[in-house]
C-alpha cells in the first residue's frame, strides 16, 4: 500500500513540472517514482527539461528514464526541485537524510524557486522527532560527536555502511552521524546550531521555510499541504 501511496504523491508533483525546466531531483524510493514519471513525460510529451540530481543514484535513475542531466555550474537555481523527505511535521519541517544524500539534497531545496516534497502520509507526524542525520568529514568525526554530547543530545550514531564494516561514505566522501534530540521543539534553531560545530558540512534538518508544499499520498487520494 505505501508503494502506492508513495507513487501517487510523486506523480502528483511531476505533473508541476513545466516545459523548460530545471528540475532538482531528490533521493529516495518516493523520488524514484518521481523520477520515473518525468521520464515518461519526456518521451511521451517531449517535454523539454533539465535535472539536477542529488546523488549518484538519482543521477543513474535519471540517466536511464532519459532524463538530461545538468550543474549549478550552468543554472544558478533550479525552478523545482522534488524529493522525498523521513518525517514532516505540520509545520511542513523535515527531517531528511535516510538515504544519506542530504548535503546535496539541501543545496538543491535552497536553490530552488519551488520546493515540493512527496511522501506517503505514514510519514506525517505533530513534531518531528526523529535522529537527524548529520554530514560530518571524516577527519573531525569525533569532534562533531563531542560538540553533539555538548549541544545536549540523547544520543548519536556513526552510520555503518549496510552489509560492510566501516561507516557508510556519503557521494561526498564524508560520514553521517544519527543525532537523537529527541522531540524537536524549534528545528530552525537546531538547523542553525548543528552547522556551526566545526567538522559538519550539513544536517538534514530541512526548516519549513524552505518548503512550497507537499504531496501527500494518502489512503483517499493525494492531499497537497500548504503553510
Ligand atoms: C535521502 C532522503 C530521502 O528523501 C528520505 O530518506 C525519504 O526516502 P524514501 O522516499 O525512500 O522514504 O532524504 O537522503
Amino acid at each position: 500500500m505505501s508503494e502506492k501511496l508513495k507513487r501517487i504523491a510523486a506523480e502528483s508533483a511531476v505533473k508541476e513540472v513545466k516545459d523548460g525546466d530545471v528540475v532538482g531531483l531528490g533521493t529516495g524510493s518516493t523520488t524514484y517514482y518521481a523520477i520515473r514519471a518525468l521520464g515518461d513525460r519526456v518521451r511521451e510529451e517531449g517535454l523539454s527539461i533539465k535535472a539536477i540530481p542529488t546523488s549518484v543514484d538519482t543521477r543513474i535513475h535519471a540517466l536511464e528514464f532519459g532524463i538530461p542531466i545538468t550543474t549549478f555550474e550552468e543554472f544558478d537555481q533550479v525552478d523545482i526541485a522534488i524529493d522525498g523527505a523521513d518525517q514532516i511535521s505540520e509545520k511542513l519541517d523535515l527531517v531528511k537524510g535516510g538515504g544519506g544524500a542530504l548535503f546535496r539534497e539541501k543545496v538543491v531545496a535552497s536553490n530552488a524557486k519551488r520546493f515540493i516534497v512527496i511522501a506517503d502520509e505514514s510519514k506525517l507526524t505533530k513534531r518531528l522527532s526523529m535522529p537527524v542525520p548529520i554530514e560530518v568529514l571524516p577527519f573531525a568525526w569525533r569532534v562533531a560527536e563531542r560538540a553533539l554530547i555538548k549541544m545536549g543530545v540523547k544520543s548519536v550514531a556513526m552510520r555503518r555502511a549496510k552489509g560492510k564494516v566501516g561507516p557508510l561514505i556519503t557521494d561526498n566522501g564524508n560520514y553521517i552521524l544519527d543525532a537523537d534530540f529527541g522531540e524537536i521543539s524549534e528545528p530552525e534553531k537546531l538547523e542553525t546550531e548543528m552547522n556551526k560545530i566545526v567538522g559538519v558540512l550539513e544536517n538534514g534538518l530541512f526548516p519549513s521555510s524552505m518548503v512550497s508544499e507537499v504531496h501527500l499520498g494518502t489512503k483517499e487520494g493525494v492531499r497537497i499541504l500548504k503553510k
